[in-house]
């Protein structure tokens, strides 16, 4: 298929998509919120007072009900690309996986957090076996970060594909958390290969 059509294809699915709309219609910036929302309903992940990393932040929908749904939270978004200013959100605009800014988030909590959230992926090679391995990597790197930074009942949501790192991811994850379960919400599109792991409790 021609780039174009492509492009045109997606735009007509983009339209059609409900999520698409709830998003405009409710002020968030991406439809990824209702995946977050629905983990949150379903999981209890978030609560007023806690202390939370949203890695893979941007354009920032996941940020944005963070904010809404915690009160009195103190919350820190990292991403690749520039975040546009979400309330008081400490921001960093850098690659997670340097050590460099993994030394900031750690200086600015001070001390052991409650909630580490990834929706990190990377941008798509066009090999969807190469993105799934490149994805699952990043939710690596967090559940291993998660080691250090989460408080002993903290929590740990993470994007990850179907694919050849899953097995591997859903393994490390039962040796590291007392809980884990794996999720596809409803606003993960039936097509993709995405799925969201969800950890509670370090071992
Ligand atoms: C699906 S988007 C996140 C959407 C976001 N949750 C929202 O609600 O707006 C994935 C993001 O992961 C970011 N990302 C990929 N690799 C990263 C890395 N190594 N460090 C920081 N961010 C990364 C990308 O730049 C991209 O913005």
């Amino acid at each position: 298929m021609k780039k174009n059509k492509i492009s045109k294809n997606w735009i007509n699915k983009q339209k059609r998509d409900i999520y698409v709309r709830q998003s405009k219609v409710e002020g968030y910036r991406s439809r990824a919120v209702y995946k977050l929302k629905e983990i949150d309903e379903k999981f209890n992940i978030l609560e007023n007072g806690i202390s939370l990393i949203d890695l893979g932040a941007a354009p920032g929908s996941w940020s944005q009900y963070v904010l809404k749904k915690i009160k009195n939270g103190k919350i820190l978004s990292i991403d690749l690309n520039k975040i546009d200013k979400i309330g008081n959100i400490f921001q960093i605009k850098g690659d997670f996986t340097v050590p460099k800014y993994q030394n900031e988030i750690k200086d600015y909590f001070g001390s052991k957090i409650d909630v580490v959230l990834s929706d990190m992926a990377v941008n798509t090679t066009g090999n969807k076996y190469l993105d799934s391995i490149y994805t699952g990597e990043l939710c690596m790197e967090a559940m291993n970060f998660c080691k250090e930074m989460l408080n002993e009942d903290g929590k740990f949501v993470s994007k990850l594909f179907m694919g050849s790192m899953f097995n591997e991811i859903v393994a490390e994850a039962k040796k590291i958390f007392k809980e884990s379960k794996v999720f596809k919400p409803a606003a993960s599109r039936k097509n993709s290969k995405e799925s969201f792991i969800i950890c509670k409790f370090l071992q």
